[in-house]
């Protein structure tokens, strides 16, 4: 039957299942077309008039709109429903146009699809679905970080590497909280948002930068309940503390406005600190999440922020070299990106990668392409005042927060002190450094002290959290360079 084509009407009594499927009619037909499948059904018309009256007939079709059509002039008062083997082809050749070919994810989309076939009703099929969205996953990972002391904090292979992250946050808040106090006195109400606030972080942070309230969101509950527990540590060391509310929602998705308990409160600062890249899961996730961030912003009040860099993401990819690339990274983080994430291009939103960084994060997350990002912003009244790399804004920021960057430890000193160890102790690790002290030594004639990072590390600064932002009713965000500190 090499250039026909047959097309069989079978006949299923499903009231009684045991009873055998009927052939109904064939037809052979040379093309695929509307005339064909016209004949067939005003056939099918004539031979069994009583089709008409049936009124509990299903006609179970491909999605051929051919046949469709077809079906639709001749027996119209029938319900369509689509074949789901037909289905699971398209679905095929789908993947085949997307070059999705590999046997194992193709396997899986098709049991996604059976899945949901096989769903007893919407409130499952919710159910399900809930269970695997982003969101739940970002929300139990967090839940699950469990809170580490300080003598722990202390032993972590990323020690420095988080403090360098904070020592950034502190110099980006405490510059705004200067700015707007410069702008609108220095006894000015200061209302702050703090989006995807986690354990409470950045407690500390509001607390030194004397603001008056602190509204603290977060999808995670447990986080919440953490950074709870904290704000009432804090009021009980200190009475001239903050006021604070806290609200456990997902920011992507709901309206936090109506939930906080004065819906009308004017905000002077919006921070929302490595979290926004969780709503460029989707266009309407990122634009909640901004409309979150201006809803009750004060005009010429801002938001300050630290996200990822999507273009040097991809750029470290290395997919110029190789096309296969999906994956980088080194001995404490790692970038990768599913099969599913389209890559020649990203698209804008949706673009998911699983970011790993040794003890602290292991969730999916969203290439944030900033020019996006920024006329995005601007449709919620936003300016962007500032953009700064990390490895622009450390050097920027050291003569004046060196003191606050050797408190927090937010570098490492090499060579290490006589009672220290380093970090890492893998010698490569330090190369950049001694090459440094190599040629200050050679210049200065005597041997220095300076405060790095093991290069692991600065590696993970560099690619992941890169652009810190501030907008006016307005993002900070900020990787670094090799810092001699004297
Ligand atoms: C890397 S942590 C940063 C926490 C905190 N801002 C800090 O700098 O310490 C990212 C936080 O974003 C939160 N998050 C992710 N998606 C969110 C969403 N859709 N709504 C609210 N919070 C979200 C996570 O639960 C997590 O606490």
């Amino acid at each position: 039957m090499d250039e026909y084509h047959l097309s069989i009407l079978t006949y299923r009594q499903t009231e009684f299942e045991d009873l055998p499927v009927t052939p109904l009619m064939y037809m052979i037909h040379e093309e695929k077309a509307e005339k064909a499948h016209n004949f067939f059904f005003m056939r099918l018309n004539e031979l069994i008039p009583e089709l008409k009256a049936a009124e509990t007939m299903i006609v179970a079709t491909e999605n051929d709109e051919a046949i469709v059509s077809a079906v639709q002039k001749y027996i119209p008062h029938v319900t369509m429903f689509r074949n789901w083997q037909h289905a699971l082809q398209d679905i095929n050749k789908i993947l085949q146009n997307l070059e999705i070919t590999d046997c194992q994810e193709v396997k899986e989309y098709e049991s996604d699809f059976i899945r949901l076939l096989d769903q007893e009703s919407c409130e499952s099929t919710d159910a399900s679905e809930k269970e695997i969205c982003v969101g739940s996953v970002v929300a139990n990972h967090y839940n699950q970080l469990s809170e580490r002391g300080v003598a722990e904090r202390k032993e972590s292979r990323i020690f420095h590497m988080r403090n360098l992250n904070n020592w950034i946050k502190s110099r980006i808040i405490g510059n705004i909280l200067d700015r707007i106090r410069r702008e609108n006195g220095p006894h000015c109400r200061l209302n702050v948002l703090d989006l995807g606030c986690g354990k409470g972080g950045d407690l500390l942070k509001w607390e030194r930068g004397h603001v008056h309230h602190v509204v603290c969101a977060d999808i995670a509950e447990t986080s919440i309940e953490q950074c709870k527990e904290r704000y009432a540590k804090l009021k009980h060391r200190s009475r001239q503390v903050f006021s604070a509310e806290f609200i456990a929602a997902d920011c992507s998705k709901e309206n936090i406005m109506d939930k906080m308990e004065n819906c009308e409160l004017k905000l002077d600062l919006v921070s929302c600190q490595f979290a926004f890249h969780y709503s460029f899961e989707s266009l309407p996730q990122a634009e909640q999440m901004l409309a979150n961030v201006s809803c009750n912003l004060q005009p010429g009040g801002y938001f300050i922020g630290t996200t990822t860099d999507a273009y040097d993401i991809m750029r470290r990819l290395g997919r110029d070299e190789n096309p296969e690339n999906r994956k980088f990274g080194n001995s404490i983080f790692s970038v990768e990106f599913p099969a599913e994430t389209l890559l020649d291009p990203p698209p804008l939103f949706g673009a998911k990668y699983n970011f790993h960084l040794e003890e602290v994060v292991d969730c999916p997350e969203f290439l944030v392409h900033f020019p996006t990002f920024e006329k995005l912003a601007s449709k919620y009244g936003l300016t962007l005042v500032q953009k700064t790399r990390f490895e622009d804004f450390v050097p920027q920021e050291m003569e004046r927060g060196k003191d606050l960057l050797m408190r927090m430890k937010a570098l490492e000193a090499y060579p290490p002190f006589a009672n220290q160890e380093l970090v890492s102790q893998d010698d490569s690790d330090y190369l950049h450094a001694k090459e440094y002290l190599d040629s200050c030594s050679a210049a200065e004639g005597f041997r220095l002290k300076i405060g790095t990072l093991s290069k692991a590390e600065w590696e993970a600064v560099y690619q992941n959290h890169q652009e810190c932002g501030c907008w006016k009713n307005c993002v900070h965000l900020v990787p670094a360079d090799v810092l001699a500190v004297a």
